[in-house]
């Protein structure tokens, strides 16, 4: 999990060549917007949206949104542009670069250093826009360790179904649905998990690509809830319908959000006051290691906006049983490891 979590459940695409989606985008309840240079736009069309895009990200309004443009891959001739242009015309506007088809270090090795070079032509902060890296054929995924450790602007690595499906020779054209006729429960899971553990090892998020089956909000549903089951930060969306089905996909449910953070507390309480190591909490023993599961549903409920209703209560010197009470304010508690100390502590 990166140290500071942010929430990326959904990550909107939005075409760079059309001025209406990059307009109604704004009011809409992602977390990610990404607006795309590359496979929603057409070669021809390619210089009209990076001036959309540059207006669009100085025009603001996107409401504290994560915001990212996915531009061209790095083998490609528009990559530089995309990436000159948009970070010296609106670099400020600017969270993230998504470099989709990433099959090599050295294609992340590249943006950052360009990325380098311009900030410091700009002026602006090294090092702040990050890098979001598509893993999306055999190649990359045959390399994704060596990928996810190529620079410190890395903070998410993203599966694309799609190119990957074509990259690996799978027997179906329905994107993120099960391929007819495979025998095994989940055709994705490998490169999915394989995905997940490399950007966890290496401090990173994880992003499932998309849904294509607008109509469908089922389907999505089932995949979104699979992928959140597995670990993973969030998912795309390619149509505003999506948006909500996927955030709660993986906002945790407010039962485990209140469960963390009464973990949290009550572990600490027991372990800096009364130095034990393991003790009892509604029924169920908790340790170190279930400190940190809870760190992790914690961060995300947080993230998504979830509020405790319940606040730990310590009992000095009773039994290690505590049973929550209703949390009085409904005060959002602070980031970080120091939250959910019992009151009265430091
Ligand atoms: C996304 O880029 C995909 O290829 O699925
Ligand atoms: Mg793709």
């Amino acid at each position: 999990m990166p140290a500071e979590y942010r929430s990326r459940r959904s990550c909107l695409a939005v075409p760079g060549s059309s001025e209406r989606f990059l307009g109604k985008a704004r009011g809409l309840p992602a977390d990610e917007v990404f607006l795309d240079l590359e496979d929603a736009v057409a070669p021809a069309a390619k210089e009209a949206a990076r001036r959309n895009v540059v207006a669009a990200l100085n025009g603001g309004g996107w409401g504290g949104k994560l915001m990212a443009v996915r531009v061209n891959d790095a083998t490609t001739r528009w990559a530089y542009r995309d990436v000159a242009e948009v970070v010296t015309a609106a670099g400020r506007g600017l969270d993230v670069i998504m470099l989709p088809k990433v099959t090599d270090p050295g294609h992340v090795i590249w943006l950052d250093l360009l990325l380098g070079q311009i900030e410091q032509d700009t002026g602006d902060p090294a090092g702040r826009i990050g890098v979001e890296a598509q893993i999306e054929d055999a190649r990359g995924l045959a390399r994704v360790d060596e990928i996810a450790a190529a620079s410190p602007r890395l903070r998410a690595l993203v599966f694309g179904p799609a190119d990957f499906m074509a990259s690996i020779g799978m027997r179906s054209q329905r994107v993120g649905a099960q391929p007819a006729g495979y025998a095994g429960s989940d055709a994705y899971h490998y490169p999915l998990l394989r995905i997940l553990v490399a950007a966890r090892a290496h401090g990173l998020a994880a992003i499932d690509g998309p849904y294509p089956a607008i109509g469908d909000l089922d389907g999505l549903a089932a995949a979104a809830a699979s992928t959140a089951a597995l670990g993973y930060d969030g998912k795309w969306v390619l149509h505003p319908t999506q948006i909500d089905v996927v955030n709660r996909a993986f906002s945790p449910s407010q039962d485990d959000y209140e469960r963390a953070e009464l973990i949290l507390d009550a572990y600490r309480y027991h372990t800096a006051v009364e130095h034990r190591g393991a003790v009892m909490l509604g029924g169920e023993m908790i340790d170190e290691a279930s400190r940190k599961l809870a760190l992790v549903t914690a961060a995300k409920g947080r993230a998504a906006g979830l509020r405790r209703s319940q606040r730990f209560e310590p009992v000095p010197d009773g039994p290690a049983e505590h049973p929550p009470v209703p949390e009085r304010s409904a005060e959002h508690p602070p980031r970080g490891e120091g939250l959910g100390q019992p009151r009265g502590q430091a």
